[in-house]
């Protein structure tokens, strides 16, 4: 088993591993977690599968297990969902010294750790992501939150876990579509950060345990130095600014690893015709990395038709966007761009 501490305001660690579900009540405890209650939010389809074996856990180290499931999809993370889990917290008349565990993929972490925010200004809660997605991305560095209406992740709290446990049993089980999504993000660590990791993810050279641990790794280093969001972690954008624009205009037909893979291999464009990418043929090589890993390349939408889908993204600061642009493989650069700039290249792409 692997042990990762993430160094935020409140510090705790990462556990990645085989059958880590199994023990998770176990390892909550050597975290230092003393509650009696200890309430699962899950989705329907996720509790089916794993609440058993997660509520045996909780039982056998001493606590009291509660479930609650909402209905699964990106549709159900609303403000309602978070509503519904709050009202059950209070009817289970969950104090501020029990816990919340967030078991699932990234919709369950985001929602209950938004709960967890909120419910009496505050309570504890573990991550235990099940899907690849969710363990190399949100169930780490503390972002919670909803989508509204008028677009995804417009509210929500920083809030950070006490535990995060990568069961790579479950992981490695994963339907191979959603296997391939958490890649996308996989691959943009070692775009944005880490060279040789790029290359073994290239040769096909990653198990699981490595694949999950090196992407926690670089996340964890890239969170310490921001946990807020106001420099160095706007990195983990790289492929989203351009992705989110193209799940968007494909009406969410294209999942967001989809997204955020043609994302990537679009800034690279973006970075050639700037000149602002110097590795020649990096493009190439990411492109052949995705395909490994079945994932897309070819944006089906021109450059000017993403530029108005983008404008509306939240990430836009008033008359400067920014970009996220590949320099070489490994190194990634955060590059405030005029709007209009933006739009005059993107026109030619
Ligand atoms: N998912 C991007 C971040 O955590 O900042």
């Amino acid at each position: 088993m692997k042990r990762i501490t993430i160094e935020t305001s409140s510090p705790y660690e990462a556990l990645i591993g085989e059958n880590l579900l199994d023990k998770a009540g176990k390892y909550m405890r050597e975290a230092g977690i003393k509650a009696k209650k200890a309430f699962i939010v899950s989705d329907d389809t996720v509790l089916a599968l794993y609440g058993r074996r997660v509520k045996d856990a909780l039982s056998a180290a001493g606590y009291a297990p509660f479930t609650l499931a909402f209905e699964h999809g990106e549709k159900h993370k609303t403000l309602a969902t978070v509503e519904k889990i709050l009202s059950t917290l209070c009817a289970a008349e969950i104090t501020r010294s029990d816990v919340l565990v967030a078991l699932g993929g990234g919709v369950a972490g985001d929602v209950c750790g938004f709960a967890a925010a909120i419910y009496l200004r505050g309570v504890k809660f573990v991550q235990i992501p099940t899907t690849l997605l969710a363990a190399v991305d949100s169930s780490v560095g503390g972002k919670t939150g909803v989508d509204l209406p008028a677009g995804k992740n417009l509210a929500g709290a920083f809030h950070q876990p006490s535990l995060v446990l990568c069961d790579t049993s479950v992981i490695s089980s994963l339907p191979e579509n959603l296997y391939s999504e958490g890649m996308a993000e996989v691959v943009k660590y070692g775009m944005i950060k880490n060279a040789a990791f790029f290359e073994k993810l290239e040769a096909g050279n990653a198990d699981t345990e490595n694949i999950v641990e090196t992407s926690v790794r670089t996340k964890a280093e890239i969170v310490k130095n921001d946990e807020f969001d106001r420099g160095e972690r706007m990195l983990l954008n790289f492929g989203h600014t351009f992705g989110h624009a193209a799940e968007k205009l494909s009406g969410f037909g294209m999942s967001h690893g989809e997204g955020v893979a043609l994302g990537m291999v679009f800034a690279c464009r973006y970075a050639e015709e700037t000149g602002f990418l110097r590795e020649e043929g990096l493009r190439g090589r990411l492109e052949s990395a995705l395909a490994r890993y079945r994932l897309p390349a070819l944006c089906p939408f021109t450059g000017k038709e993403l530029f108005k889908a983008m404008t509306n993204d939240k990430k836009r600061f008033g008359d400067t966007i920014n970009l996220v642009l590949p320099r070489r493989a490994g190194l990634a650069e955060i590059c405030p761009t005029p709007v209009e700039t933006c739009g005059e290249v993107m026109e030619k792409l």
